[in-house]
């Protein structure tokens, strides 16, 4: 079997699975149950000077993604001191706490939170805005006061993550966190025709499936620009989104959303089909498939002539699934296997994303 064992920053955990910031760590004894469930280290809900106030409601499932309009911690930051992060720290498992928001709040906070034990600090810089300013003040406060990790968590908002994860490196940030929730973005209740979620505006920020390409991005182009580890977040729901985001270039990833809907057994699930997938694909460790796609894909030109789908015959069960769905008609299905019609195939690709069993494969590098 794959190792999935790692070490981010000097922590080292039994794999590289990990909650993101949000209400799957929301007290003491919600990151009890994330350890039980399985992940290799814990990442503390935020927490700021004053606690939040949040808007209700301030969660909307759709589909597999979710919209929240939810802030930090609404717990004091004084009894996550005396009773929370003792509780996740009982654990064993590396604890990284997420604090917020500008310089000032940072500078009080961080020597508390490294008093208190934990072994890494994740700064917050949702609320930041678009200019790296704020967030490198926020940084060099962290640092100044502390000797533990810094990790700033970037927003996808922000239009050159290669520019401001330059900065943060420069500024001192030991690694980088990628991303936070979208937004703003809105759903409205067909009911009552009102936005749904709770704040004056009705916004939400989205999260889950549905911000995992952003998501892949931001983390592909950090991991390019800058020299230290990578956690990467948002819409990792599976051990083959984990993969995707190592191959992405991250030592480790966090889980919100999934964690959310489907409770903190998405922890160990995601670990072990991560090291099912590895196995599977002779990677031996986390350092061997990290970043592999940058390397591949390094110098790479894009194509415009076509290549053509081959359809693996032993496979193929005939579902028709691809049939009814390429937009070129060029596929039909011959004695229950799928057959590509050249004339008409745009070499689009479509097709091999809808297979369940991946008997439709095109070759393009
Ligand atoms: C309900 C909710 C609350 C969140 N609270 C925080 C928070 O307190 N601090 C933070 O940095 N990110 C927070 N996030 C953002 C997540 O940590 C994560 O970056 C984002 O949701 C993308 O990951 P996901 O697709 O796995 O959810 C929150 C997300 C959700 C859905
Ligand atoms: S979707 Fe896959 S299994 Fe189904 S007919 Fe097409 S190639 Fe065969
Ligand atoms: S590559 Fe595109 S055009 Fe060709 S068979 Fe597949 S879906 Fe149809």
């Amino acid at each position: 079997m794959a190792d999935i064992s790692t070490d981010i920053l000097g922590m080292k955990m039994k794999n590289p699975v990990m909650p993101a910031a949000g209400p799957p760590c929301l007290d003491g004894d919600a990151m009890v149950a994330v350890s039980e469930g399985g992940a290799g280290a814990i990442v503390a809900k935020t927490v700021s000077r004053q606690p939040a106030k949040v808007p209700r409601p301030c969660m909307y499932r759709i589909r597999n993604s979710m919209l929240n309009t939810e802030l930090w911690s609404d717990l004091p930051v004084e009894q996550w001191i005396k009773t929370e992060y003792k509780k996740a720290l009982s654990t064993g498992l590396p604890l990284i706490a997420s604090l917020g928001y500008n310089a000032e709040d940072i500078g009080e906070l961080a020597p508390k939170l490294e008093k208190a034990g934990v072994h890494a600090l994740e700064l917050s810089t949702h609320y930041l805005g678009t200019d790296p300013k704020p967030m490198v003040d926020a940084i060099k406060a962290a640092k100044e006061g502390t000797s533990i990790p810094v990790l700033p968590k970037l927003s996808p908002n922000i239009l050159d993550i290669m520019e401001f994860a330059r900065a943060a490196v420069k500024a001192g940030a030991d690694g980088i966190v990628a991303i936070n929730s979208l937004g703003p973005c809105l759903t409205i209740d067909l009911e009552t025709g009102m936005p749904v979620l709770g704040g004056d505006s009705g916004y939400g920020w989205v999260s889950g499936d549905a911000i995992k390409p952003v998501a892949l991005r931001c983390v592909y182009d950090i991991a390019r620009a800058v020299d230290v580890p990578v956690i990467g977040v948002g819409g990792i729901r599976t051990g083959r989104d984990a993969a995707e985001f190592i191959m992405a270039g991250a030592a480790g990833v966090g889980v919100c959303t999934a964690a959310i809907l489907e409770g903190p057994s998405v922890f160990g699930r995601i670990a072990r089909e991560l090291e099912v997938f590895m196995t599977a694909h002779d990677y031996r460790s986390i350092e061997d498939m990290r970043g592999v796609a940058i390397r591949n894909a390094k110098g790479r030109k894009g194509k415009t002539t076509p290549s053509y789908p081959k359809v693996d015959a032993d496979l193929c069960t005939g579902c028709g699934v691809c049939v009814k769905h390429c937009i070129y008609d060029a596929l039909t299905l011959k004695d229950d296997v799928a057959q590509v019609d050249r004339k008409k195939c745009y070499g689009c690709g479509l097709c091999t994303s809808y297979c369940a069993v991946r008997a439709i494969k095109i070759k393009y590098w």
